[in-house]
């Protein structure tokens, strides 16, 4: 059974700023902070990249929604979730069953800026990182919307500036 605490799950984008702000959050409410996407980086020893070539992108779903689930066993806790998470049934069950649930709203345009294409992001890598940042905005911005409890517009705002948003938010 999982943990209903006080715990906040961010959700959003890549680009979005989930683990900026997560970090942040996290020392200004004196909860630990995780992120999934490290979390399997760290538990594999391997890139995202490289999971997804060996294990496709179903593997790394799988390792994702392990991580998440060990993140929800703590009690207040601030977790940053990889832009793909909602996409796997059981991952997007469990977030929309908690109830501070932040979805980081950004733009197409933002996205570009912050999210730089790495072996982190191998849905960015050999292809146009716009086009491809649209086409997943397609299919996941109603998911985003749909499993949230708030949601924050994160454009013309820094990290710092949506975290204390947040706090305000959830008071
Ligand atoms: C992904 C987003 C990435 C990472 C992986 C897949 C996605 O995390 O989990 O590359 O499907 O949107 P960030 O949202 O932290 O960039």
């Amino acid at each position: 059974m999982t943990n209903q605490s006080d715990s906040i799950i961010l959700i959003g984008p890549m680009g979005s700023g989930k683990t900026s702000t997560g970090r942040i959050l996290a020392k200004e409410m004196d909860f630990d902070f995780f992120d999934t996407d490290e979390e399997v980086v760290e538990r594999t020893g391997v890139s995202i990249a490289y999971i997804f070539d060996v294990e496709g992108e179903t593997g790394f779903r799988h390792r994702e929604h392990q991580a998440l689930m060990k993140f929800l066993d703590n009690d207040n806790v601030v977790i940053a979730t990889g832009g793909g998470i909602i996409t796997n049934d059981e991952s997007r069950a469990i977030i929309r069953s908690h109830k501070r649930v932040v979805y980081l709203k950004t733009s197409i345009e933002k996205q570009i800026e912050r999210a730089t294409v790495s072996e982190k992001r191998p849905l960015l890598i050999d292809t146009d990182p716009a086009s491809k940042l649209q086409e997943l905005m397609l299919t996941r911005e109603p998911l985003y919307e749909e499993i949230s409890d708030i949601k924050i517009d994160t454009d013309e705002r820094k990290p710092s500036e949506i975290a204390l948003e947040i706090i305000d938010r959830l008071r």
